[in-house]
């Protein structure tokens, strides 16, 4: 084989694979038969190799050479119709004629291709400048703070008065396409306008608690502190200044949300744009020493569901470039956007793969509302199923002893001993506090200690919450689907799986395109030599293509670009953001909302990219939050000590450091006579 043809085949492999790879987001755009040439030079044959080549008709019967596999006896390895004859064919004038035809053709539809893309970035361009100039007329409002515009309360925490100054309703974003959300409200402990200290912080150093109230991906209000809560006691805001923190509670664009045109403004990413807009807002303050209080150094999100997911993105997302132009459409202040603390409660995160999580778990059990599934969504399920082992595998997770955490097809393998792992110590913990646990029939309890628990037992006691797809629904019914919208539509599909399986737009099935692509290259490359073959087989392909290009795809799937901006797993441990170095994650043992893998894989990926994090499975909660929230600041109390006790070894290794230096340069320094005792 000459060295020319083998990389054409392993070029052929490559693009397939790159095509397939591809193929999820960009189907229409990918064509296994006419990838190679991009490449490789051994070309001669591939259509748009001929399309760019310059003309001269070559004459393919001299150089023809059959197409073998060193390993494999002619014939074999191939059917019949497929192997290729010994004789090479002469070339007739009709060959001749069909291989101008298909330089053309090439030419032809290459032009064609160009102008299509043309016209509809030039319509979508259109759209954006209608919908902007409507838009442009929005209020604007000044980043800035009236120090003396507060409000001064009182309230009682466990039986003592906490007095702090209340600043509501401040715009966070100066050109905010919903101002009756994009604003904050900041609390102050009271002390810190008096020199005072509260729980060893001061002024200086108090940490700056940012909860969200967003859920179900709606828009959400700013916390106000409350004596009362859903758990008992102070809500998290009031028991947050007891403590000595500085609150900032921002109110949050969520899906629902529409402006005076009717256009949404605040389908994804607006949530996490405002967030960050308002952790920016917050250093803007203090850097214009409007705002009394407040480490910018030591900023703690929190969240529950949808507001956890939310959490969880702002501090995996630091910083990043991508947010940027968002930001600056909305009149963000320009600071930085990175923190140091997540607190996320059963976070709804990692959408566009939380499905296949969701099966994973709980393919095969029942609906806890009593309907059934249908033959599609029983097919879909155990598809999503199978596909988990692929997305996990592929993240190589590990373990603290460096175990990779692996799932066969099946779905058994260490990752999910890791899961149960989760449940059991929850259990465990329940029952070391004397918390009776019931005689659950998932678990297995030994002489005080939780031994084993049967993740099936357990799917069939709690059973599955949602239909299938758990979250990218089918008939775009879910919260997810909605806010995944855009300025003109309200509800599209995150994942290519589910949008094929819609049948919405009559996409072929993934596997099915595969195969025909992979016959395709095939044919094609069978027919070298035979022009008027390959001019058929360009045809067929070009019409195949222009149907697949004419299917309004961006109306009915997100973009990319914005399925990345909503999942805090594509920015850990990347060097586009800075992600938060203390993480708190929780998720109730009776959750079914979204698996428990998925709050498992976050934690994971976090912890393998070395931040600190504190992952739980909590007994006897559903899919709550909030119902620990003097561990909470424990917690976030104990995490400041061990960055300052972090910060100031590295602070004495530098020093040392230098000073090995210094004694490295002094000896540098005497006379080498005086260095041998001279
Ligand atoms: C929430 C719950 C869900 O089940 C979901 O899919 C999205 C959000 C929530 O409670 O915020």
């Amino acid at each position: 084989m000459s060295y020319g043809k083998m990389i054409h085949r392993a070029a052929l492999g490559a693009a397939v694979c790159a095509a397939l790879l591809q193929a999820p987001l960009f189907p229409a755009a990918v064509s296994a038969a006419e990838t190679p040439q991009q490449e490789i030079t051994d070309t001669t044959g591939t259509p748009d190799a001929a399309a760019a080549e310059t003309p001269a008709v070559i004459d393919h019967s001299a150089e023809y050479k059959p197409v073998v596999n060193e390993f494999l006896k002619e014939g074999e390895g191939q059917p019949a119709s497929e192997t290729v004859p010994k004789t090479a064919p002469k070339y007739t004038g009709a060959d001749r004629e069909a291989e101008k035809e298909l330089l053309k053709l090439n030419k032809q539809y290459a032009k064609e291709k160009a102008a299509a893309r043309k016209a509809r970035a030039a319509a979508e361009k259109e759209k954006a400048e209608v919908r902007e100039k409507k838009q442009a007329s929005r209020a604007t409002f000044d980043l800035t703070l009236d120090v003396n515009n507060y409000k001064q309360q009182t309230m009682q925490v466990n039986g003592s008065a906490v007095t702090f100054r209340a600043y509501e309703g401040l715009p966070y974003a100066a050109k905010p396409y919903a101002p009756e959300y994009q604003k904050l409200n900041l609390y102050v402990p009271d002390a810190y306008f008096h020199g005072g200290s509260v729980n060893g912080y001061t002024a200086e150093t108090a940490p700056i608690f940012l909860p969200n109230e967003v859920g179900g991906y709606m828009p959400g209000d700013a916390a106000t502190p409350s004596e009362t809560s859903r758990h008992g006691g102070a809500n998290a805001v009031l028991r947050a200044l007891s403590r000595g923190y500085v609150v900032a509670a921002p109110a949050i664009r969520g899906r629902t949300l529409q402006d005076a045109n009717g256009y949404y403004v605040g389908k994804a990413p607006a949530l996490i744009v405002d967030y960050k807009a308002a952790v920016r807002y917050v250093r803007f303050l203090r850097d214009k020493d409007l705002l009394h209080a407040g480490d910018t150094d030591r900023i703690i999100a929190s969240g529950t569901s949808a507001g956890g997911a939310l959490a969880a993105l702002l501090g995996a997302t630091g910083n990043s470039r991508d947010y940027e132009g968002y930001l600056k459409d909305i009149g963000a202040a320009k600071e930085r956007d990175d923190i140091f603390a997540v607190q996320a409660y059963c976070p709804i995160t990692n959408l566009d793969n939380a499905d296949m999580a969701y099966e994973w778990m709980f393919n095969g059990i029942p609906m806890v509302n009593g309907s059934t599934l249908t033959e599609q969504q029983k097919k879909a399920s155990a598809k999503l199923k199978e596909s988990f082992a692929t997305y996990l595998n592929d993240l190589n997770l590990k373990d603290e002893k460096g175990n990779v955490l692996n799932v066969a097809a099946d779905g058994t393998g260490l990752f999910k001993e890791y899961i149960e792992g989760k449940y059991i110590e929850a259990a465990q913990t329940a029952l070391d506090n004397g918390t009776s646990l019931g005689s659950p029939a998932w678990l297995t309890v030994s002489g005080g200690k939780v031994i084993f628990m049967d993740t099936v037992k357990y799917a069939n006691a709690v059973k599955r919450l949602k239909s299938v797809p758990a979250f990218d629904s089918f008939d775009l019914s879910s919260g997810e689907n909605s806010e995944f919208g855009d300025a003109e539509t309200d509800r599209r599909h995150f994942t290519w799986y589910s949008l094929v399986e819609s049948g919405e737009l009559n996409l072929p099935d993934p596997e099915t395109e595969k195969a025909e692509d992979e016959k395709a290259a095939l044919a094609w490359r069978l027919a070298e030599g035979k022009p008027q073959e390959r001019l058929a087989l360009r045809k067929a392909r070009i019409e195949k293509e222009k149907k697949q290009e004419a299917l309004p795809t961006f109306q009915h799937v997100a973009t990319p670009q914005v399925i990345h901006m909503m999942n805090p797993m594509y920015y850990i441990g990347t060097p586009d953001a800075r992600t938060a170095p203390y993480w708190r994650i929780r998720h109730g043992v009776l959750d079914r909302d979204t698996a428990l893998a998925i709050p498992a894989i976050l934690a994971l990926k976090l912890e393998n990219e070395g931040s600190q994090v504190d992952f739980k499975a909590v007994w006897g909660y559903g899919h709550d939050g909030d119902y620990d929230l003097d561990q909470l600041f424990d917690w976030v109390d104990a995490s400041i000590q061990d960055k300052v006790q972090k910060d100031a070894e590295a602070e004495a290794a530098e020093e040392a450091a230098k000073e090995a230096g210094h004694d490295r340069q002094a000896k540098d320094d005497i006379p080498v006579a005086s260095q041998k005792g001279i």
